[in-house]
């Protein structure tokens, strides 16, 4: 069964009404300043593309062929290649910042993911991040535990329990500075590489 996240037009109307809210301050936050090589990991429709600068030259992939096709549709000039976190198709070290938004809660192997981001950002590389995190408060992710499975299902793949942070941190990250909105499960982060 197919989720919302595997259904564009579904999505991008879900995340209009988000944006609206004020995630959209934040996507203009997560992309100003990026590095001049930069690689955004699973942009689906491509609601993060149009606050790049034009000067970044920027490379765009998502695992979803279809979803994809909406970002392509919008944005033909950009190279966007289809492909997954955990296998990037690309030489160790060529980029100077890697932003992901709302992603890493839906990749299989998240540790993958971030060993693969290691690999591809130069020494002192930034990773910039938009998140929905594990929350703070026992409590809250105790919630998050119980309503996972039908989350998981419903969205397609999102695990609203994820403590991506130190996800992160163990893929030897230092998160520098961060933001919190929706209840504090939502994170803003810029993190480097120790070391
Ligand atoms: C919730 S959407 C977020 C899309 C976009 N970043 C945004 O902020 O609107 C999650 C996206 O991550 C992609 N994704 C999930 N796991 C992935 C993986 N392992 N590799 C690449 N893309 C992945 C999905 O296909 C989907 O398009």
């Amino acid at each position: 069964m197919r989720g919302i996240e595997q259904i564009p037009w579904l999505y991008d109307a879900l995340m209009f009404v988000i944006d609206v809210c004020g995630l959209s301050r934040w996507r203009r936050e997560l992309t100003a300043g990026v590095g001049e090589r930069t690689l955004e990991v699973g942009c689906g429709t491509g609601r993060n593309l149009p606050h790049y600068l034009t000067h970044t030259r920027l490379v765009a992939l998502d695992r979803n062929f279809q979803i994809l096709g909406d970002a392509r549709r919008r944005f033909p000039h950009l190279p966007l290649v289809v492909a997954r976190v955990e296998a990037l198709p690309f030489r160790a070290g060529i980029f100077d910042s890697v932003v992901s938004s709302l992603v890493f809660c839906s990749v299989e192997n998240p540790g993958q993911g971030l060993a693969e981001i290691r690999r591809v950002l130069r020494p002192h590389g930034e990773l910039r991040m938009i998140e929905h995190v594990r929350h703070p408060h026992p409590r809250g992710a105790a919630i998050q535990d119980l309503i996972q499975p039908i989350w998981t299902k419903v969205t397609g793949g999102c695990h609203p329990n994820r403590d991506t942070e130190r996800a992160v941190e163990r893929a030897g990250f230092s998160i520098e500075e961060s933001g919190r909105m929706s209840w504090g499960v939502l994170r803003y982060f810029s993190a480097r590489l120790r070391g």
